[in-house]
Parts: structure tokens; C-alpha cells; sequence
């Protein structure tokens, strides 16, 4: 709509800053009805600099509303990424007059010391909120976690491990992580490192997290690690393990490399605190082989849609989904459910479900049993496909001639990801935004996010099939007008 014509580029559906840089979502935390988001954020500025967190809040996960900058740079440093959590039981002594206080816990980024070529530039801090996330102050007994002498050592991920009335911290540092313990967040003491020796190491370890996840009324936990790079399809990429945690150590029931989403677009992604049972992860939609050369103008990046995590198992192995929060229901537009639908060479969908904007929700089901593909294009050829292979057994994002793609080499390619079910029904979910696309095959079991710069809307919708496919389900919901703040 409107907006878009203002701002080419600008996501609809999906939080973007107003105006500078974007990176890793921070501190997300749930409190009485409303969700916190923080994110790394350059205010003045639309490539990575002086990092702050930046704030925003949203009631349903969809809608969000920006606030004032939350923390600033200060003498110890840059604002790196880092978790926030509702200390309930005031642990932190912070809360005055039986206050609950919000607690950040943080790195600092000495770019003084890194100068002076010290290993100790990165460190872990505290700020507290007593206004329920609006104004913080900075703990005076900064950092609580002082440097070992680590060069990366960062993006500590805080929750509370309730059988030993603990909180535990998950840290990167540099090609693993370590987990510390704490009674207070203040004092930290190590228990245990994890991962130096499995998992994928293209790149330096990043932004972890650690929880607990239910399947067939059972527990396991689930560490995410972001790696920079050394993605499936190249950049930025978050692979996660699934194991055992007994508060000091992780011990995983597999070594094999998995990865949380094969799209080049969803990197640091971590997960609310204080949501109870569910689990709710945001990421950052870009990836650093290019986020700073993106074709936007006042702003860079955005984050990708809630998504909900949950746990399946396939021939003994436990595998982890993520599909998008119940709440995007509330984006509900006009919409339209065919059946049968008999494929043959292709099938244009444009007018049949009136894709005025390009704008919508694509929920297909078929049989794994050929070839198909969903190609989003516009009056200026531009086209982005996304499809099932079947010999290969994979799903893929063609971005190739998506529009710009010039601005890096790397950008304009076609990924893929492993079909991980073995479901002969094959089920898809298709989120498209002005400048992105989320895919969530099976159930959430393989999932891809990419991003893309058209030269005008893709308001054009086929479906093809070389040698003919049977969809048997498909609702197609526009999400036109989505993008207004509620
Ligand atoms: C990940 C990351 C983090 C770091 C932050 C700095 O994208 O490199 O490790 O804290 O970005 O902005």
C-alpha cells in the first residue's frame, strides 16, 4: 500500500527500526501483557557503529510500537547483545518497596581496549528497569563478569534453572560455549564448556540460548548457536543441538550439524523470557555477508516473524520446528481455499485469489511426489521461486533474479535445505512480506527465510509443475493492511 511506495523495501508485517541500523533482537522478555523487544541498534547511523539497544513493544507479537533508545554507550563500553529477565523473586536486591525488576545482562564492548589489542574487551554487565522496561539504570557495580582473557566473549542468554534455584548464563566464547551460574546475577561462578569440538565452526560461535522443550511428555533441552559465518548457504546461520542439562553440564544426544533455518535471513535469534510454556524466538532477518549494503534507505534490516518452537521425532532422532505464533492469525484478510487443484505445467493464481499487494499466507498441502514450485513475480520480471525438488529431496529459494541483487555477490543465489520429513504429505506455509519470504515445510520442520529487493511489488502468484502435481488443500489469506500499528 501506501507506505511502500513511500519507502521501497519497508517490511509490512514485520518490526523494522524507523530510521538507522538494525542488528541481533535483545533482551526479549514478556510482562504483563506486553512483549519487550530490545535489538542492537546505530540510531544515527545505517551500517553497524556504536551499538545501543534500541526498544520496542507490541500486546500480540505482530504489532509493534518503537520507544526511546532503553541503554546507551557508556564508559565501559559499546551495548553488545545480551537477554533480559523478570527477577521475580528479587534476587538482585534491585527491587525497592517489593518491585519486580527487569534485568539486563549484557556485554560491553571496550573499543579502547580492543585498540590497545587487549584480549579482555568484552565483558558482562547488568541494567535494571523498576517502570516496567521503560527507563533503565545502569548497575554501579559494573561488569559482574569480568574477562578471562577471551577475544570473543559475548551475548550472555539468562534463565532461571528452577531445581537448583539458580540462574544460569550461556555465553559465547569464541568456538563454544560456557554456561555460568549465579544466585544473585551479580556474582557469576563457571560451570562447564560445551561444543568446541562439535557442531558446525565456519565461523565464530554467537548469540546461544538454552531451554527446555516438551515432546511425548518428555524433557530436553534445546542449546541454538549462531555462527558467523559458515551458514548452509553461505553467511550468518544458527544451528542448534538437542541433549540433556543437569544445571552444569550439556551433554547432546547427537553431534550430527542441524540447522534451526537453511534460509541465509534468520541469524541471533533467541527466545522470550518469561512466556511460561511456550517458547518464542525472534530473529534478525539479514546476514552479515551483506547487511550493510542492503538497497534501504533510512533503515536497515528487519526481524523476522515470531515464531513458536516446539520438538518431533523422526526414527529416534529429535528434531526441532518452529512455525509461526498463533497470534499472526490477527492479521486475517480477505481470504480463499481451493481444492483439488490439478497442477499441469502451471497455473496462474494472480487474479483467481487477488494478490493486490503480495501481501499473504500460502498454506498448501500435497504428496511428496514431484516437482513443484511457487513463483512470486512482477510486471518488471522480476521473480523469486520457491519450490520442492524431488530427486534432491529438498526445498529451495531462488532469489537469482529477485529484483536488485547486484549490490553483493553473493546475494542474488538459489538455497536449499534437506526435505528433513519423511511424510509422503507434504504441507507448506508461505509468509510474504514486501521484502521477505518465510517458509515453514512440515509442520516447521524445515524452515527458510530469505529477503529480496524487487524493482516494484511482486504481485504476480503461479504455481508450476513440470510433470504435474495434485495440491490437494490451499488457502490463500491476503495480509494487505497488515502493516498498520495497532
Ligand atoms: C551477532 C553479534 C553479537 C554481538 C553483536 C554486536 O550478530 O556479532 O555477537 O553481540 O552482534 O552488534
Amino acid at each position: 500500500g501506501q507506505t511502500t511506495q513511500l519507502e521501497p523495501h519497508r517490511p509490512q508485517f514485520h518490526f523494522s527500526p524507523k530510521v538507522g541500523w538494525m542488528n541481533d533482537p535483545n533482551g526479549m522478555v514478556y510482562l504483563k501483557g506486553t512483549y519487550h523487544l530490545f535489538f542492537q541498534h546505530f540510531p544515527t547511523g545505517t551500517k553497524w557503529g556504536p551499538m545501543h539497544w534500541g526498544h520496542a513493544t507490541s500486546k500480540d507479537l505482530v504489532h509493534w510500537q518503537e520507544h526511546p533508545i532503553a541503554l546507551y554507550p557508556d564508559s565501559l563500553g559499546w551495548i553488545f547483545s545480551g537477554s533480559a529477565v523478570v527477577d521475580v523473586k528479587n534476587t538482585s536486591g534491585f527491587g525497592k518497596n517489593g518491585q519486580t525488576p527487569i534485568v539486563a545482562i549484557f556485554t560491553h564492548h571496550n573499543q579502547d581496549l580492543e585498540k590497545k589489542k587487549s584480549d579482555k574487551f568484552q565483558y558482562q554487565s547488568l541494567a535494571y528497569s523498576l517502570d516496567e522496561g521503560k527507563t533503565w539504570t545502569k548497575y554501579a557495580g559494573n561488569p559482574v563478569l569480568p574477562n578471562p582473557g577471551i577475544s570473543d566473549f559475548r551475548d550472555p542468554k539468562v534463565r532461571w534453572y528452577e531445581p537448583q534455584q539458580k540462574w544460569i548464563m550461556t555465553l559465547a566464547t569464541k568456538d563454544r560455549v560456557t554456561f555460568y551460574s549465579s544466585p544473585d546475577l551479580k556474582t557469576w561462578s563457571k560451570e562447564s564448556d560445551f561444543g568446541n569440538s562439535v557442531g558446525a565452526h565456519g565461523g565464530v560461535w554467537e548469540c546461544p540460548d538454552l531451554f527446555p522443550l516438551e515432546y511425548n511428555g518428555k524433557k530436553a533441552w534445546v542449546l541454538l548457536v549462531s555462527i558467523n559465518p559458515g551458514g548452509p548457504n553461505g553467511g550468518s546461520a544458527t544451528q542448534y543441538f538437542v541433549g540433556d542439562f543437569d544445571g552444569k553440564t550439556f551433554k547432546p544426544y547427537s553431534t550430527k550439524t542441524k540447522w534451526m533455518d537453511y534460509g541465509t535471513d534468520n541469524y541471533a535469534g533467541v527466545t522470550f523470557s518469561n512466556t511460561g510454556n511456550r517458547v518464542i524466538l525472534m530473529g534478525w532477518m539479514s546476514n552479515w555477508q551483506y547487511a550493510e549494503v542492503v538497497p534501504t534507505d533510512a533503515w536497515r534490516s528487519a526481524n523476522t516473524i515470531a515464531r513458536e518452537l516446539g520438538l518431533t521425532e523422526i526414527n529416534q532422532e529429535l528434531f526441532l520446528t518452529s512455525e509461526p505464533v498463533k497470534e499472526l492469525t490477527a492479521l486475517k484478510g480477505q481470504s480463499l481455499s481451493l481444492k483439488n487443484l490439478s497442477i499441469h505445467t502451471g497455473y496462474d493464481l494472480t487474479a483467481k485469489v487477488n494478490n493486490k499487494t503480495g501481501l499473504f499466507k500460502l498454506e498448501l498441502a500435497t504428496q511428496a511426489t514431484a516437482d513443484f514450485s511457487i513463483t512470486l513475480g512482477n510486471k518488471k520480471g522480476d521473480e523469486l521461486i520457491i519450490g520442492y525438488d524431488k530427486q534432491a529431496n529438498e526445498y529451495y529459494i531462488d532469489r537469482s533474479h529477485s529484483g536488485k541483487v547486484n549490490f553483493e555477490k553473493g546475494f542474488g543465489k538459489r538455497h536449499s535445505a534437506p526435505r528433513i520429513s519423511v511424510n509422503p504429505n507434504l504441507t507448506l506455509t508461505l509468509l510474504a512480506d514486501v521484502a521477505s519470504v518465510e517458509l515453514f515445510a512440515d509442520s516447521g520442520l524445515t524452515v527458510m527465510t530469505d529477503i529480496f529487493f524487487p524493482n516494484t511489488e511482486l504481485t504476480k502468484l503461479y504455481l508450476k509443475s513440470a510433470t504435474g502435481i495434485l495440491i490437494t488443500d490451499l488457502t490463500y489469506t491476503s495480509l494487505d493492511g497488515s502493516g498498520k500499528k495497532g
